[in-house]
Formats: C-alpha cells, structure tokens, sequence
C-alpha cells in the first residue's frame, strides 16, 4: 500500500525464498572457517581460570616441542593494539588481548597456541602450563551495589517530565515492583570464527560479524593500519543476535597469528569460550512505577533500571526506552544505573534495554490492570498517545492500537475470563496474557554503488550484513523497485568492507539504512542520462544527507498474545499459543518477515522460561557455559505461532518500512509471563520462569 505511484516491479511486498538457500542446504556456502586455504595455521584460545588476578607464569616450553605446533602468543610476545581503540562507546579494554598480564575476568583470552591442524593446536592449547594469582573479585550484582553509577546517556538522556512524585502521591490506583532478568547470551548457531592473512602488505580476513565495514574500521584502528590496508568478508554468518556486532575476538587472535607466523591463521571460539569471552545480556533489576486514575489513565510512570557492566568498556542497557514512547502519562521519570564488576563487558543482545525493559514495564501494566479492574488490552488503549510524552514530536506511522485489536480478534482475547486461576483442563492450570511493545526505527547512514551494466542488469555493492535473515534477498527487491526493473536484473553484492561504510545489522536499523542508500543512488543513477552501450556507476554515500535530527518519532510496535499451561503439581509451564500482530511499515518479503519476528518470539520465549546464565560467586566464573546447561527453547517448546503484519507505510522512512530485526522478541517474554499470572494467580518478576519458581 502507499508504495510510489510509478513502481511497476512487485519487488517489494512479494514473498521470495532466500538466495543464498539453495547454497546454504548444500553446504556450499562458505562460512567465516569454511574457507579452504593454502598453508593455513589454527589457533586454539586458551582462558584464564580465574576471574580476576595476574597472570605469573606461561611456560611453553613442553608445548613448543609438541607436533606440529607453530608458537605461543601472549603478553610478553603479543604483537601491540592500541588502546584507545574504540568500541561501542569509547575505549573498549575487551579488544586489548594478550597486552598485559592483568586479569581482569573469567574467561578472558590468556594466550593463543597455533598449530598446523586444529587437533595439534587443542592438544597444545590444553597442555599450556598458565600460574595465575588470584585476586579478589566482585561479580554478584545487585541494584543497590555501591559502586553502581549512573550509566552514560549517548542512547538518550533520562526523562524527567512533570511531577512523577506529585502524580503517584495522588494516584488513586499506585503498582510499585521490582523485576530482575539474569545474564542471557546471544548463543548464535555458528560460533564466533575468523580466518585472518596478509596479502602484499594488507590484512584480509573471512570473520562472522554484524558489519564487515565497522569490523574493518575497528580492526585497522586496534592494529594501527590505514582502513584501506584491511578487508573483511562476512558472506555468510550464522546468527549474530547483538554478539557479532563489533570486532571480535576470533579476529583480533587470528590477526595476531597471521602477523607472528606469516601465514593465514584460522580461530574458532569454542562454544564454552563464546559464552564467557562474547558480551552477554547483562543481569538487570528494574524498578517501577505506575500511577493511575480510577479510569485507567495513566498519571505517572517512573522506571529505574540497574544493570551489571564491566570497567573494561561502557555499555548501556537502555531498560526505560520504552517507558518514554508507549504510553501517555502526566509525569515520566528514568533512570539507568551501571554498577561495575568482574565481568566480561556485556553488549547488545537481541533487542538490548527495550527487551528487559519492556519485561518490567508491561509486566507492571498487567499488575495496574489487575489492580484497576481493567481489561489489560483496554487499558492500553486508553493510553494511547498523540504525540510523543517526553519528546513531544509527533509519531511516524503508529498503529500499536490497529496491532492490539488485530490481535485481540484473531487471538480470541475478549471471551477471557480477567480472572486468575479460573480456567483448568483436567489436572493443568491455563492462562492467557499480552504486551505491547515499540522498538525504534530509522534510517542510518551507508554507502551503496550500483552500476547500469550493458546488458541490461543492475549490479548493487553495499557492505549490508546478511546473517541469516535475509536481507540479501531483501535488499534486491528494494533495488529493484528503486530503479523499476524487475528482481532478476538485480546483481547483488554485499558483506565486504571494501564496498564501504555501511549500518551494520543491528539495531533493527540494517534493511531502512541500507534501503536508503540505494534509494539514492538508484535515483541518481534513473536521473543521470546515460550510454547503454557504456557501464555507469553511481555511488552515494548518505552520511551525505544524514543530518541526525529527527522530526517524528518512528517505531516499530507490536501486540504479543501467549497462551500457557501450568502444571501445578511439577510447576512446568508450557507456552502453546503465541500470537504476535506487528507494524513494521511495510513489509518488504512477508515470507523472511514472518520467519524474522517468529524467531524473534522464540527468543522471547527462551527469556521467558528457558535462558539464564548461572555465575559461581566465589569462582567467578558461567558454570552453564553449555547447551547443556544454559537452555534455549527446543523444537518440543515451541508451539504454533502466529505471526502477522498491519497495514502499514512509513512515510519518513526509505521504501516505507521500518526496521523489523528486533521487535519480535521485544514483547514475548512479558507477554507469557502475564499468561503464567494468569493461569496461576503468582507473578513472576523473576527471569526465567523455572518449574522451581512456580511450585
Ligand atoms: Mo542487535 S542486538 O542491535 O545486533
């Protein structure tokens, strides 16, 4: 709908399969470890064992007469980063590996042992004889630490509109609470791999990340090179959800390697070494505060968010966003607390801050709903804002009300019973429960080239990242209806640093950036008179255009509807329904969309009930570093989910759409949590919601 009155394609808005798949079912997609290569080496990552200390002693002697072992890089032989190196927000003590014999946490990259074959390398890495003093450490959180500081507000300073105290003293209806979510990790299917080497003076590398341009940017910087003597590919990654977002790092040890040793040098994470080296979701603990009128509306929100970090790197876990764009309310106050410790420095994680956030806001909601009386879809409608409550800009294109109804009908919401506890098949406890949600949504800066080849075909370079979403397949289709040809004359390259500076995937903001630099250019290029005879390339970089000031508030919202059963008696709960209605502008392939938010949802079901990472306080150290240990939802967990799209066009935004990367996971977890109060009549303001919890 609302698509330019010229388009003649039906690119975008079709559902098409992937690209790559047929190369990903064969096995012929080559990975970031995949790629054969002659004279490669392997490097084995070994760990400190302890949280925090130093380190006194690497002897390698034994393992350098070991078969086929190349060397071993640490502190005293490491080739030297550095360190004002950046990373998400400033110096990032994370990258600085094997730089000093400091230990500042479990996990962290000690040395690295390489070796003719992967096998030797383990061998060696795990004969390596490292003596380490331990240190005191600190790695239990908890909101009230002393050393918690208020986090840094580059993401958005904290509100503080109207009287929040005046408006809950007067609250008629007042829910005060505390919710908690542990570490989470990202747990991507293909572990954190680079394969690194030196050609004629410049660095190459095949790595797993989010955006093979800001992995290149970062890599040059931490190495002290020029940007043009790096490469890096990515032309295929297996799930990133936040972890592969910056320079990991696989790609800083096998950079090292191939430096030391001349030749091409391949690391691989272990699946262990992802779940204690890779940022995980940090622990929060949340406290908030709704007032309202005997009606419903919405009189005070405040919302103060703490959460665990590491002093090697700032990271903000932005809780409160949603508090300040969802609902209308006289008085909005937040507050984001970072309270430092031993930890590997957290980073994104699948809809990082909006999702423990929304946990605790719409989880909070359902508690005023209960208290009010109030129907919880209604009493989000009733809230429904006409501009912005803290930024007072007018919304984009929101229809989070069009979601909730949508929802409501094909969910069959109206015919519950509000009461808890109420409604039973045979020996288990069932329930029902919503959330509401919005993630923010808007174009970043990229650079697309596209070239009007002589047979009639369009050749696309922009460094997009592709990590199993689609956005390969997705990306043509948004060419093709920018310069008004069809899909199979669209040539599409993408994942290489040296097409340029490109929004990684991340932030739900890749497929808007990306799709408003080919916009552009392929604009520029329809404009530009041309001699089919002769090949013209356009580029654009719209960093160009980017001013950063935005006139309307863009989000994508969504409704999450969960059905559970509780078995009272083993305190299992199990989701079997799971119904998401969302806005995401339009949609460009409702095939890709849908298995998007789906997995999005899956995800917020694994938070729900499934995920949580277990510290040791006194070892300091992840003792589920495993699937095993650490749960994600298994097939058998996951029930039929719906999942659809409203109507919808964003005007503000290149090809009308919204960012559609995070919002599936957004709501979910909060919305199930609802449907175990509902079954059962307890809240749980405790992630996850394990059968231990429950009886
Ligand atoms: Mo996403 S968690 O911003 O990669």
């Amino acid at each position: 709908m609302n698509a330019p009155a010229d388009v003649i394609t039906d690119a975008v808005g079709t559902s098409r399969p992937r690209l790559e798949g047929p190369e990903k079912v064969s096995g012929r997609a080559r990975y970031a470890a995949d790629h054969p290569m002659h004279d490669l080496a392997f490097g084995v990552v070994v760990t400190s064992p302890v949280a925090r200390g130093r380190i006194r002693d690497i002897d390698a002697s034994a393992v350098l007469t070991m078969p086929g072992v190349l060397g071993v890089l640490d502190h005293r032989n490491a080739p030297r980063l550095d360190p004002q190196a950046s990373g998400f927000f400033g110096p990032d003590g994370s990258m600085q590996l094997l730089q000093s014999d400091s230990i500042p946490h479990a996990g962290r990259a000690v040395a690295l042992v390489v070796a003719q074959t992967p096998h030797e390398a383990q061998a060696a890495a795990d004969a390596l004889a490292v003596t380490c003093d331990a240190h005191p450490h600190d790695t239990t959180f908890t909101a009230d630490h002393p050393a918690g500081r208020a986090a840094l507000t580059v993401l958005g300073e904290d509100a503080n509109v109207g009287d929040v105290d005046a408006e809950l003293a007067s609250s008629p209806v007042v829910v005060d609470e505390r919710y908690f979510t542990p570490e989470e990790h990202c747990s991507a299917m293909e572990p954190h791999a680079a394969t690194a080497w030196w050609d004629g003076g410049r660095l190459q590398a095949f790595d797993s990340n989010q955006g093979a341009f800001d992995v290149a940017r970062t890599l040059a910087s931490l190495f002290s090179l020029e940007l043009d003597q790096v490469r890096v590919r990515s032309e295929h990654v297996g799930g990133g959800f936040g972890s592969k977002g910056l320079l990991g790092p696989q790609l800083i040890l096998a950079t090292m390697g191939s430096m030391a040793f001349g030749r091409p040098v391949r690391v691989t994470l272990t699946r262990r070494q992802v779940f204690l080296m890779i940022g995980m979701r940090p622990a929060t603990e949340q406290r908030v505060r709704l007032g309202a009128d005997t009606d419903g509306s919405l009189r005070a929100i405040d919302h103060q968010a703490a959460f665990e970090i590491s002093p090697l790197a700032e990271w903000v876990e932005n809780c409160p966003e949603g508090s300040k764009v969802l609902y209308a309310t006289r008085a909005i106050r937040t507050r984001i607390t970072a309270v430092p410790l031993d930890l590997t420095p957290p980073g994104p994680m699948r809809g990082p801050g909006l999702t423990p956030g929304s946990f605790a806001l719409e989880s909070a909601m359902d508690e005023l709903a209960e208290r009010l009386g109030i129907d919880p879809l209604e009493l989000r409608l009733r809230n429904e804002p006409a501009v912005g409550p803290v930024s007072g800009l007018p919304y984009g294109s929101r229809n989070l009300a069009a979601c909730l109804r949508e929802g409501a009908r094909r969910f069959g919401w109206h015919s519950r019973d509000p009461r808890p506890r109420r409604r039973r098949e045979g020996h288990l406890l069932v329930g029902t429960g919503l959330a509401a949600t919005a993630f923010g949504s808007s174009a970043f800066p990229s650079t697309a080239s596209i070239t009007a080849e002589t047979d009639g075909s369009y050749t696309v370079r922009i460094a997009a990242s592709d990590i199993g979403t689609g956005s390969r397949t997705a990306l043509v289709a948004i060419a093709a209806e920018a310069l008004r040809v069809g899909t199979e004359r669209i040539r599409i390259r993408i994942a290489d640093s040296d097409l340029g500076p490109a929004w990684s995937a991340s932030g739900s903001r890749g497929t808007p950036s990306w799709a408003w630099a080919i916009n552009e250019a392929a604009t520029r290029l329809r404009e530009q008179p041309h001699d089919p005879t002769r090949p013209v390339t356009v580029t654009v970089d719209t960093a160009e255009l980017f001013t950063g000031r935005f006139v309307r508030e863009v989000h994508a919202y969504s409704a999450i509807f969960a059905e559970v059963t509780v078995d009272p008696a083993t305190g299992e709960v199990r989701t079997r329904r799971l119904l998401g209605m969302f806005a995401i502008g339009r949609v460009v392939n409702p095939l890709l969309a849908r298995s998007q938010v789906i997995g999005g949802m899956i995800m917020g079901l694994g938070m729900a009930l499934h995920e949580e990472g277990v510290r040791d306080p006194v070892s300091g150290r992840q003792v589920n570093a495993d699937f095993a240990g650490y749960h994600i939802p298994a097939h058998a967990d996951v029930p039929d989910i719906e999942a659809d799209f409203v109507p919808e066009y964003e005007p503000d935004e290149p090809s009308g759409v919204k960012g559609a990367g995070e919002i599936g996971t957004v709501g979910t977890a909060a919305a199930i949590a609802n449907a175990v109060w509902h079954a059962t009549g307890l809240r749980h303001r405790v992630l996850p919601i394990r059968l231990d919890r429950v009886v």
